[in-house]
C-alpha cells in the first residue's frame, strides 16, 4: 500500500483498503452454533430438511418470527427462526439466508442445529420446538478486549437495566417479545440493553428464561469488568454494550399512540 500511494491517486488506494479490509456482515455478526450429534439423519429426513429450510423464510408471522414443519414420525423436521426485534424485513431475510448456509456447513448430517447471529436465530430439530422453553446450553459472549474501571458495573447498572426490560419483553404478545433501553451508571457511562424471547412461549416462560440467563451471566462474569456481553439460549437472549447497537424504532403499537398524541 505504501508503494501504491506514490503512483496512484489517494481515493483509489482508499477504495482498495476498503475492499480488502471490510469483513462481510455475516462473518461479523455470527456468534456460535450448536448441533445435536446423537445420530446422523436419514435421506428422508434430509429431503424434509431441505423443504423446511426453503419454506421457512417465507413464513414470517409479521414481526420477525418464523416457523415451519415437514414430515411425519421419525422424519419430522421442525424449524423456527427469530430476528432481533428492531431489525427490518430485508436485513432479517439476509440473516436467515446466511444462517441456513451456516447450519448446513456447521452441522452436516445432524438432526438438530441452532445458529446464533447478532441479528437472528435459526433452529431446526426432529423434536418439538414451538412453545417449549429450552433451558440449555447457554452461550456467553463477552467483549474481553475492553474493561470498565467500575468494578460493580454489572451488579449496579447492567443487571437493574436488564431486570427492568424483562417485564416489558414478557408483556409482548405472540408476535413479539422484545425490549430495549439504556441506563447511565455512576461513572456516567450509558449502558444500552436488549432482551428478547421467542414469541411462541408464554409470558411466565419468558420471565423465567430471562431471569435465568441474567443470573447465569452474573455468577460467571459480574467481576470481569466486561463492558459488553451477550447470553444466548434458543428461547431467550440478552445483550448489553456501552454504545447503542440497536435501531431506535417505536414498536407498531407505540407509533399509533405517538400519532394519537400528535393529532388528538
Ligand atoms: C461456541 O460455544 C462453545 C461452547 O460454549 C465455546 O466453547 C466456543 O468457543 C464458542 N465458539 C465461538 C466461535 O464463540
Ligand atoms: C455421521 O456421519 C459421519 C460421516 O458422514 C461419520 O464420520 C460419523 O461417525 C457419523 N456419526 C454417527 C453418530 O453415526
Ligand atoms: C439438500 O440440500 C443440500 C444442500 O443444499 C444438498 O447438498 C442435498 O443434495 C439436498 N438433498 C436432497 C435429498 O435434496
Ligand atoms: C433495513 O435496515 C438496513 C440496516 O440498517 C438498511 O441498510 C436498509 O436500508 C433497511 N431497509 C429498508 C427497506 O428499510
Ligand atoms: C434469500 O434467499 C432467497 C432464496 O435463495 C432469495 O430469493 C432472496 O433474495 C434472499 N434474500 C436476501 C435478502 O438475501
Ligand atoms: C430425534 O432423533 C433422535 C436420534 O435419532 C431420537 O433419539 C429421538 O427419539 C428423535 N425424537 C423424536 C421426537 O422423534
Ligand atoms: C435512553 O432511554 C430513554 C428512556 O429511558 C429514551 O428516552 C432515550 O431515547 C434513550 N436513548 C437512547 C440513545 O437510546
Ligand atoms: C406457526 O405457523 C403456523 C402456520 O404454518 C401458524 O398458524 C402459527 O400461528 C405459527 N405459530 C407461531 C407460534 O407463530
Ligand atoms: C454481584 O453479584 C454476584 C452474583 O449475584 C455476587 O456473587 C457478587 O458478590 C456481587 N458483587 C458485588 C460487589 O456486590
Amino acid at each position: 500500500m505504501v508503494i501504491l500511494t506514490q503512483k496512484l491517486p489517494i481515493w483509489l488506494v482508499l477504495v482498495f483498503i476498503y475492499l480488502f479490509s471490510t469483513p462481510t456482515f455475516s462473518q461479523n455478526d455470527f456468534l456460535n452454533s450448536t448441533c445435536e450429534t446423537a445420530a446422523n439423519y436419514t435421506s428422508t429426513f434430509e429431503k424434509n430438511l431441505n423443504t423446511t429450510l426453503s419454506v421457512l423464510p417465507n413464513t414470517n408471522s409479521g414481526l420477525g418470527f418464523f416457523n415451519y414443519s415437514t414430515g411425519q414420525g421419525i422424519d419430522t423436521v421442525n424449524s423456527i427462526a427469530l430476528c432481533r426485534g428492531d431489525v427490518n424485513g430485508s436485513e432479517c431475510q439476509s440473516c436467515l439466508n446466511d444462517s441456513i448456509v451456516k447450519a448446513r456447513q456447521d452441522c452436516p448430517n445432524q438432526m438438530e442445529a441452532t445458529v446464533y447471529d447478532k441479528r437472528c436465530l435459526l433452529k431446526y430439530s426432529n423434536q418439538t420446538i414451538l412453545g417449549k422453553y429450552q433451558p440449555k446450553p447457554y452461550h456467553f459472549v463477552v467483549e474481553d478486549d475492553q474493561f470498565s474501571s467500575d468494578k460493580d458495573r454489572f451488579n449496579i447498572t447492567v443487571k437493574p437495566l436488564l431486570d427492568d426490560l424483562i417485564a416489558k419483553a414478557a408483556a409482548g404478545d405472540s408476535l413479539l417479545k422484545f425490549a430495549t433501553g439504556n441506563k447511565t451508571g455512576s461513572d456516567y457511562t450509558t449502558i444500552y440493553g436488549l432482551v428478547q424471547c421467542t414469541p411462541d412461549i408464554i409470558s411466565r416462560q419468558c420471565i423465567d428464561c430471562l431471569i435465568d440467563i441474567i443470573y447465569q451471566f452474573s455468577i460467571n462474569f459480574w467481576s470481569s469488568r466486561t463492558v459488553g456481553g451477550i447470553t444466548l439460549l434458543p428461547t431467550c437472549n440478552f445483550r448489553f454494550e456501552t454504545y447503542p447497537f440497536f435501531y431506535e424504532r417505536p414498536p407498531p403499537g407505540m407509533r399509533c399512540i405517538i400519532l394519537l398524541g400528535l393529532y388528538g
